[in-house]
This record gives C-alpha cells, structure tokens and sequence, in this order.
C-alpha cells in the first residue's frame, strides 16, 4: 500500500492518479519517472517538499498501471478523504483526471480547466482547488510539461492569497 507523505501541516496536498510500479515496490508516492519531473518541477517554481503532502486517488498499484475502475475510487476515497481532513490544506492540487473528478464530483476534462484556481469545498474542508495535468503527461508531451510548470508555478501566489483570507 502507498498511502502518501508529507508534512501533515502542509499548506498543499497533491493528490496523484495511482501507485506504479516503482512506488508500489517502496511504498512512497511519486518516486518513479513522474515523481523525478513533478519534484523537480515544484523545486523550480520555489515549492518545498516541506510545505507538501503528497498522496493518489488509489492507495494500491492497479494491475498493468490501468485505469483505476470506480469501485476502486470507492474503496480509497475514504482514506483520501481522512487525509483532506486531516492536513486541512490551503491549496488542493489535483494530477490529472481521476483525482480532479474525485474531488469535484463531475465529468469536467483537465484539459478545459487546468492552471484555474477556485475556491471549493472537497470533503467538507474548503480550499482553493488548482486542477494540474499529471506528470506522466509531461513525461509523454514538451507542451504539457510547459503547461504543468506554468500551472505549478501558480502555487506561491495562492498560498500567499489564501493565508491572507485566512
Ligand atoms: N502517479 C501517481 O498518480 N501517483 C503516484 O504515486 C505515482 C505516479
């Protein structure tokens, strides 16, 4: 089981897709391919992993990284939604589609709202919710890497936003 690390204060909670193969195999989120680019990005953009928690929709590997099916998203979700409670994040970035459907509770694409920052209630604890691609995404597309940077780089300025509302 990956059930996520961080800093239980952290004022930003990633939520991922699924454990692969290299996370499953250490237990830790987002050591694999994807995880190098996203810590390597947020360590660009000023993010520290002191200020992160990190975790995915699934806690467990699908078999083959397929897709994770919904009665999977269903026997996670509480676990995600203990950890949302529990860090009371200021900013809640979800990577890629599944964990930006999870938490909005619609069909919305990532692509039509990534880098879009807004104010939402995910679990009973509000947060500003910043929807990012996955970084599997960046690995596969320059553009998407861009893009996924851009959007990264937009976490400062809403820490700075939200601490002030707060
Ligand atoms: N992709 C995810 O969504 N989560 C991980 O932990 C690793 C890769």
């Amino acid at each position: 089981m990956v059930f996520g690390e961080g800093n239980v204060g952290a004022q930003v909670l990633l939520i991922g897709e699924a454990p692969g193969r290299l996370e499953d195999e250490e237990g830790r989120p987002f050591v694999g391919r994807s995880g190098v680019l996203l810590r390597e990005l947020l360590a660009e953009v000023g993010v520290a992993e002191e200020q992160l928690f990190i975790t995915s929709v699934l806690k467990c590997r699908p078999p083959d990284n397929r897709d994770p099916k919904g009665d999977e998203i269903s026997a996670c979700s509480g676990w995600l939604e203990a950890q949302v409670r529990l860090v009371a994040p200021l900013v809640i970035c979800t990577l890629g589609n599944f964990a930006l459907r999870l938490v909005r509770g619609d069909r919305v694409g990532i692509s039509s709202v990534h880098g879009v920052p807004e104010t939402r209630k995910v679990f009973g604890h509000t947060a500003l919710l910043l929807p990012l691609f996955h970084p599997a995404a960046g690995l596969r597309s320059t553009q998407k890497r861009t893009l996924l940077r851009e959007d990264l780089a937009l976490i400062p300025g809403l820490l700075t936003e939200a601490r002030a509302q707060h």
